[in-house]
């Protein structure tokens, strides 16, 4: 019997599919793309010779091939935010690349099923184009959206050749100087949807999920769902068939409604889950919303809608619940480039980046400061990540001359309508956030503007909060800026929480943006002292994780509070991973052109700090973290090297070759009172109940080892890390070892120099080439090195403290990729990775 029930539904599931095929069609263009940057109007001709172009695939950073320059961009001003008063320039602010200027892309789609003249619409879809997309097609300007980080999209219908064949899409985009404060691209960086549909059709971002009732018995599913019908037809004749299906695919609920004239042309239905399995961080159950739109018999269209089954609340002087669990944000901002691959979006990478953060302890990424690609929403949803999508770095008053305050005005609510419809079916997202530290803040009518923003937002989406990142918390606690908002969010000044929370209606303080700590990835400073805006000659700052910004504070400082604070919701760490541009404290010191901030570099290699982070934020997994290295230069014998260890247990016993150092324990008793005075804060004080420090530890080559202890006082975990002799080999290991034949799945390769026993050389600087045979090819590479003028693309790169990522892409038959990395002096090293056949 039960047999014959998967039977039933595998002949239901391939009809359905043959089915879809008939009436929605989507497509991506990724191939055959012309790019070039030479600006020229003609180019909109569907007759316009290209051949001189440059062929691309799409998504396509055209930036980042470099080369670095620092007078790409070059922004002599003042950072305001940052305290600057006098203007200086500022070469590596935007990552030193040629992202400003024109570049037009030029491309041809087919889409015959429209000459059968029964009405079908086609639509393009933009994820994302940096920036002042114009598009045409055929000749014809379809349309213009100047917000680069937004997915819009036209109708190009009325556009298309009569036989829907070989239309001439043309897009052109403008970046022009000083309009960001980070790297932001260039180029149609995001995917070019072709979506062809009936005349009668669920619109784009047509359906609405809630789950206003989620029990554990059952849940209740609202959806709603627009259509599109035909001008004239009778609204009687269209009725919609829902089924949700479960993750195994299997129907679970089962709605059919007809609409009529009172309806707006808008379905909403109710339907019942029963046992449901909630979307959460380590179980994160996806359900589908399938709904077909027909016409009497005649199916009209099929659309999936993707969602979770989850309750968000927000609990005054408690917390943030999910699922009715207390969750403590653990949160991360990042900007959206992917290090050496630059804006260009991919799909593994960003999965990459969500499984880094995952093992850290991360349970939420703040897509600061603009709104999210698709596919990272996507990985969130499957891997169970929260979000925190964000839309804006400026509204009307400008932070940067070119920025969005140009476009506020007329756009500010288009983009918002744009992002919370794209994405408010997303179970990951769990709130809104409307900009950061926007000058408004200190204006009297600047409350106004953040309570009609966010009005927009409960408009489109009544089930989340909204919340801001501000930083001028002495005007917005008195002038209504911080207490019109759902969540009053703070960027920085953790030890002003208290006094923020007395004067603020909500009853709650979170951490919108944290620490700002700064690091290099294996660099250590001597001595080892707090200090804030460092900088030193190589341009590099202390993996003591010790230095951070004059507005910022290191990562226990944050601790302390979202631990001792019954009302804070959590923190937003700035960053999780090092981006393109922004180099503070370098801020006039070129080549530095990426920033410090990371948790983890640009290579995608964990700093020090993330096992800070892991070890308070992970409890599920061991952390004993020694740093720094023990490799030191014969005339260092003798010196002072502190030795700090990372750990989740309590207290830790050091050796050096064999010789106690004492044991150390985290201080529990450490509070924030008392420990903010200059002496305090010299003594690191805050560090103390986090961090275990040796600091008077001496330099002697061999080996150190460290004995972790329970609290019972039991020996249970040790590390070791030895001085390292002579570099001898390269050795490799890759992320993932079987990738998809798909053309752009990605392998991350990391490549380091060790000695005869597999011992990190950690000074080693060596320039590794690198070769790429077979089913695949070479991508990119990154060292990390923030004032590395390396090129990501040309297949070698110098090691940074020892280590470096190398990336290589899958092509479209499987195979076997073949990566080799050589460099004088070391033996090389091979790495055999497997392409297979993707999953349709
Ligand atoms: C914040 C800002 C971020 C970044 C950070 C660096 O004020 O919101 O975008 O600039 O400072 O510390």
């Amino acid at each position: 019997m039960k047999k014959k029930n998967y039977l039933f539904l595998a002949l239901g599931l391939l009809c359905f599919g043959a089915l879809s095929a008939q009436v929605r069609r989507e497509f991506l263009l990724e191939k055959d793309w012309k790019f070039t940057r030479t600006d020229d109007s003609l180019a909109i001709r569907p007759d316009y010779d290209d051949a001189a172009w440059q062929s691309v695939t799409v998504p396509h950073d055209w930036a980042i091939y470099g080369p670095f320059n620092p007078n790409n961009d070059k922004q002599n001003v003042a950072i305001v935010q940052d305290g600057q008063v006098e203007p200086s320039e500022h070469a590596g602010r935007t990552g030193g690349l040629p992202f400003v200027g024109t570049g037009w892309y030029r491309t041809r789609f087919s889409v015959p099923e429209v000459a059968d003249r029964s009405g079908k619409r086609v639509t393009l879809q933009f994820d994302g184009a940096m920036s002042d997309a114009h598009v045409w097609v055929n000749g014809r300007l379809v349309g213009v959206w100047p917000y680069g980080y937004n997915t819009f999209y036209f109708d190009v219908t009325p556009y298309l050749n009569p036989d829907g064949r070989d239309n001439v899409l043309a897009v052109r985009l403008e970046n022009l100087p000083e309009s960001s404060r980070w790297y932001p691209g260039a180029g149609l960086y995001r995917n070019v949807h072709v979506i062809v549909n009936e005349a009668a059709h669920i619109p784009m971002w047509g359906s609405h999920v809630t789950t206003p009732v989620v029990e554990k018995e059952f849940a209740k599913v609202n959806l709603k769902t627009e259509v599109v019908l035909p001008e004239g037809a009778s609204v009687e004749r269209f009725r919609l068939e829902t089924e949700i299906l479960d993750s195994a695919g299997k129907a679970v609920a089962r709605a059919v409604s007809k609409l009529t004239p009172f309806d707006r042309q808008t379905f909403t239905q109710e339907l019942v889950v029963e046992h449901p399995a909630l979307w959460d961080l380590e179980t994160p159950t996806l359900y589908t919303a399938v709904s077909r739109l027909y016409e009497e018999e005649q199916l009209k269209d099929e659309y999936a809608t993707p969602f979770g089954i989850r309750t968000i609340e927000i609990r005054p002087d408690d917390g943030f619940y999910l699922n009715g669990r207390k969750t403590v944000f653990k949160g991360v901002c990042n900007h959206h480039d992917l290090g050496p691959l630059g804006a260009a979006v991919n799909d593994a990478a960003i999965r990459r980046q969500v499984r880094i953060m995952k093992d850290m302890g991360v349970n939420a990424i703040r897509t600061s400061h603009n709104m999210p690609a698709p596919e990272l929403v996507r990985a969130c949803d499957e891997m169970g990540m929260m979000l925190m999508v964000e839309t804006f770095d400026e509204w009307k008053s400008p932070k940067c001359q070119n920025g969005y305050n140009r476009l506020f005005d007329e756009w500010a609510e288009r983009d918002l309508v744009n992002v919370v419809r794209h994405y408010r079916n997303s179970p990951s997202v769990v709130m809104w956030c409307i900009g950061n530290e926007v000058p408004e803040q200190g204006t009297q009518h600047g409350a106004k503007v953040a309570r009609w923003l966010q009005d927009i937002v409960h408009r489109e989406d009544p089930t989340r909060p909204v919340t801001q990142g501000m930083d001028n918390p002495g005007a917005v606690i008195n002038n209504n800026f911080a207490a019109v908002m759902d969540v009053p969010g703070f960027n920085y000044r953790p030890f002003m929480y208290p006094e923020n929370y007395r004067k603020l209606p909500q009853q709650i303080v979170l951490g919108s943006e944290t620490a700002s700590t700064v690091s290099s990835r294996g660099v250590y400073k001597f001595p080892v002292v707090r200090a804030a805006m460092k900088t030193y000659p190589d341009h590099q700052a202390s993996s003591y994780d010790v230095e951070h910004c004059g507005w910022s504070n290191l990562p226990e400082d944050d601790f302390i509070q979202h631990e001792d604070l019954p009302y804070t919701i959590g923190e937003f760490v700035w960053t999780g991973f090092d981006y393109l541009g922004e180099p503070t404290p370098y801020y006039t010191n070129w080549p530095s052109h990426s920033s410090l901030f990371g948790i983890v570099d640009l290579a995608g290699i964990p700093k020090d700090r993330y096992y800070l982070y892991r070890s308070h934020w992970n409890p599920s997994v061991e952390t004993l973290h020694i740093l720094p290295h023990w490799s030191w230069p014969e005339e260092r014998i003798g010196d002072t090297i502190p030795v700090f260890v990372y750990t989740n247990y309590p207290s830790a016993e050091l050796f050096i070759n064999g010789v106690s150092q004492g044991v150390r324990t985290k201080d529990t008793t450490v509070r924030l009172e008392g420990s903010y005075t200059p002496e305090a804060q010299a003594a690191f004080e805050r560090q103390k109940r986090y961090r275990l420090m040796w600091m008077d530890t001496r330099y002697e080559p061999g080996t150190i080892r460290v004995v972790a202890y329970d609290s019972a006082g039991r020996a249970v975990a040790e590390r070791e890390v030895h001085t390292a002799g002579k570099p001898h080999h390269i050795e490799l290991s890759a992320d993932r070892t079987v990738l998809d034949a798909t053309g752009k799945d990605l392998s991350f390769i990391n490549v380091r120099v060790v000695d005869r026993d597999g011992n990190l050389c950690p000074d080693d600087t060596r320039e590794i080439s690198f070769r790429v045979k077979g089913a695949g090819s070479y991508r990119a590479a990154a060292n990390g090195n923030p004032a590395s003028l390396e090129l990501f693309h040309l297949p070698q790169m110098k090691l940074f403290s020892g280590q470096l990522t190398a990336i290589v892409q899958s092509a479209d038959e499987p195979g076997e990729i073949v990566f080799e990395a050589l460099a004088p002096g070391v033996r090389g090293a091979k790495l055999v990775l497997k392409t297979v056949e993707a999953e349709k």
